[in-house]
Formats: structure tokens, sequence, C-alpha cells
């Protein structure tokens, strides 16, 4: 096998993670998913569960990739004896299908992207979403996202990836930090910001009995499975991402505090999104939970026709959308592509290429008809990603157990403490908090 690429610099691998993380799961699906199911509560529970829950996994992410030096496949048969190869497939799965619809949401950024050049959606902005999130238009852009993606993972680690990031997350920041401050000075927004960032204590609940199966009930069994799956998404966890990530990191970088970076990174971007789009639903008289997959869409496409320069505003905000969906979507690529490289040495342009032919295929559906991508999304949400990032805490909590305490603690000057105390909590309340999502994400599938 030849030699492994590694990251250019230290920087390399902070950027691919934020890269990864900071993607349409912040800007177009946590705002919507947030007006969806419960406004200020989901808000609560998914800034708790990427701390609580998101952090200790991306950490045991981060050791497993490091310390294996491989794709998120061999990673644990090799750790792991080979019985438990099954998680990293399970997580590679979980990508693929979640990347097949990913591409067609990139499809309607690069739409949009156009839209904002022409005017064409200022006229009639939700009859504009209707006829291009869907169909033919729809599935066109859709091969043409993937082959952008295609075309960046071919190229190989450090040229692909690194350069794309880096001007990204600054420019997402300041554009939708202008935006946000716009929306402020609007009428009618206020309402916007009560619902989002103001929680109804009362909705914090979760009962439950016993008989003797455990049966809950309350205002969270619904919040939970979608705002800790939420938080899995955004981080990148689950699918292979942060483990392939961290196979080209060196033993002299801190993953305790990369990780931190990346979650507090990724929590800022997606309340930043929410602080602009939710308002803007509150102004346009759309009701919190009925915008739906268009939410971003709609609601942005009307402000930028209302604003001086509006096209300009458009034309800029979708384009560092576009890059952030690349740099998630490349992500997962790179997942597969890492995996059939190291494994069967075949030539990464080719491996790529076949494999964005694949996703291509599997996105069809949800390209020609919305419900579908809403079917893809809720299986990942509900059974895939939980699944998955239980079966990296068990393997890393339980089967290689030890070990990865040392490997946290490589590169970092933390002591053996923090160490220990990371690997309980994976081992112990971090999995029974993930057990639970599971749980009550099933139950979601099948009423
Ligand atoms: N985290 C990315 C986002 O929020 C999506 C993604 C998921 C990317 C999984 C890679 C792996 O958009
Ligand atoms: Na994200």
């Amino acid at each position: 096998m030849s030699q492994r690429e590694t990251w250019a610099t230290r920087a390399g691998f902070i950027l691919a993670a934020v890269g990864s993380a900071v993607g349409l799961g912040n800007i177009w699906q946590f705002p919507f998913k947030t007006s969806e199911y419960g406004g200020a509560t989901f808000l609560v529970v998914y800034l708790i569960a990427a701390l609580g829950i998101g952090l200790p996994a991306m950490l045991a992410e981060f050791v497993i990739g490091r310390k294996s030096n491989l794709n998120a496949i061999s990673a644990f048969e090799k750790l792991g004896h080979g019985n438990w190869k099954w998680v990293g497939v399970l997580g590679v799965g979980t990508g693929f299908w979640i990347l097949s619809y990913y591409s067609v949401v990139g499809g309607w950024v690069l739409r949009y992207l156009g839209g904002s050049l022409t005017g064409a959606y200022f006229a009639d902005p939700a009859g504009y979403f209707g006829s291009i999130s869907a169909g033919l238009d729809a599935l066109v852009l859709h091969a043409v996202f993937i082959a952008l993606v295609v075309a960046i993972v071919a190229g190989g680690v450090e040229e692909g990836i690194e350069k794309a990031t880096k001007l990204m997350v600054p420019s997402i920041v300041v554009i939708l930090g202008v935006l946000a401050v716009w929306v402020v000075t609007l009428p009618g927004a206020a309402p916007g910001y009560g619902y989002f960032l103001s929680p109804d204590l009362s909705t914090l609940s979760l009962s439950v009995s016993f008989d003797p199966l455990p049966s809950f009930s309350g205002p969270l069994t619904d919040v939970i499975p979608f705002a800790v799956s939420q938080a899995f998404f955004s981080l990148s966890l689950g699918m292979g991402a942060m483990i392939t990530y961290a196979s080209y990191v060196g033993e002299d970088q801190s993953l305790f505090s990369d990780s931190l970076t990346v979650v507090v990174l990724n929590s800022a971007v997606g309340v930043l999104a929410g602080l602009v789009v939710i308002p803007l639903l509150f102004v346009q008289g759309i009701e919190p939970g009925s915008g739906g997959a268009g939410a971003l869409f709609v609601s942005l496409a009307t402000a930028f026709g209302e604003l001086p320069a509006g096209r300009l505003v458009g034309v800029v905000f979708f384009a560092v959308v576009l890059i952030a969906a690349l740099s998630s979507a490349i992500s997962l690529l790179e997942v597969v592509t890492s995996y059939v490289v190291d494994n069967y040495g075949a030539r990464r342009p080719r491996i790529a290429s076949a494999l964005g032919a694949l996703i291509f295929l599997l996105g069809i559906p949800s390209a020609i008809d919305t419900a579908w991508l809403g079917w893809f999304d809720t299986l990942a949400y509900q059974l895939l990603l939980p699944l998955s990032v239980l079966g990296v805490l068990v393997f890393t909590g339980w089967v290689y157990g030890r070990p990865a305490v040392a490997e946290l603690l490589s590169g970092s000057s933390l002591g053996e403490g923090v160490g220990l105390t990371w690997l309980w909590l994976a081992r112990t309340i971090v999995i029974l908090a993930v057990l639970l999502t599971l749980w009550l994400g099933v139950q979601t599938l099948f009423v």
C-alpha cells in the first residue's frame, strides 16, 4: 500500500472537520426542524445533546480514526479484531443514504444561486420553490451537485478539501450576522424570537412508566428524537466522516480542543441561521411548522426580494451556502472513497466517480418528489443515525475501552482524570441517552 496521505498543516484537520460539520444541516435543516418541532424546546434539547452526547461521541470517533489510521470500516476491524466491522459498515451506509438526498438539496442551492442572479424567484417565492424542488429541474441539479463533489474528492485530501474550507466559516458568520441584524428591524419579527429563544418550561418534561417495557409520555417524546438526531447529523457523527478525517491526524494534536471547536462553531452557525430564518417566517406570516423543507428558501427569497441590492446579497449568500454544502458532502463521499482506496488500491478518481453515480441513482426518488426526500430524512434521523452513534459508543466504551483514554490524551495537556471521566460517561449516561433517542425515534416511525 502506498504512503497514506496526511493533512498538510495542523489547521488542515480542524478546518476539514468544521467544513464537514457546518453545512445544510445548520443552515437549511436546523431552522426548519426547530420551527417544526417545538421552537425553543427543540433548541434547548439540541444544545444539551450537542454538548452532552455529541462531544463525547465525536471524541470517540476521533480516537478510533487516529488510533487506527484507517478508513471508517477497517478501523473497527483492526481495533476490534474483526467482529465489529458492522459498526463501520452501518456508518458508511448511513452516510451514503444521507448523501443521496443531501445532494438534492445541494441542487436547490445551485438553483437559487442562479435564481438570485436573474431575480427569477422574486415575483413568487413560494411558487418558485414548488416548481424547482421536485421533478426534472431538481434531478438535473442533483446530478450537477454530485458531479462537483466527485470532482473535488477525486483530487485527493489535501488539494481538494483543505483549500475550500478556509474562507467558508467566516463568510457564513458575517453574512448570517448581517442578515440577523437586519431581521431585527422588521415589523412582526418579535414573536419569532420568543418562539425560538424562550422555552416554555412546561414543555421540558418527559414521564415514563414500565409495563414491562418503558413507555414514555409528555412533550419531549417527540422533541428528543428529532433534536438529538439533529445534533448527530449536524456534527457529522455516525457516518464515519469524523473517523476518516481523524485518521489523517498526527499524535501531537489535541483531539479534545479540536472537538470542542467543532461543536461550538457548529452550534453557533445553526443558532445564527435560526435567528435569521425563524423571525423571517413570522414576519411573513408563515405559521411555525408549516414552512417545511422550503422554509429557508422561501423565507430568504422573500427577504432578498425586499432588500436593497437583494440580488447581490442573494448571490453571495447562496454561494456561501453552496461552499458549506460542498464541504460537508465531500466528507461523506470521502468516507466511502477512502475505504475502497485503502482496501482495493483502486484509483481515487475512478472510485469517486463510480460512487457518485450510485449516489445519484439513490437520490432519484428524493429529486422527483419531496415526500420521498422527507422519508429518506426521517429514516436517517429516527433510526440510522442514533443506531450508528450507539454502535460507535458501545464499541469505544466497552470493546476498545481503556486504551482509548491514552489515545484521547495524546497531544493534549489534559490530565488522565479527564480522559477517564470521558470514558465513564461514554460507557454509561451517554449510551443510555442514545438508547432513549433510538427508542423514541423508532416509535415515531411506526405511528
Ligand atoms: N454535518 C453536515 C451538515 O450539517 C452534514 C453531514 C453529515 C456531513 C454527515 C458529513 C457527514 O450539513
Ligand atoms: Na452541521
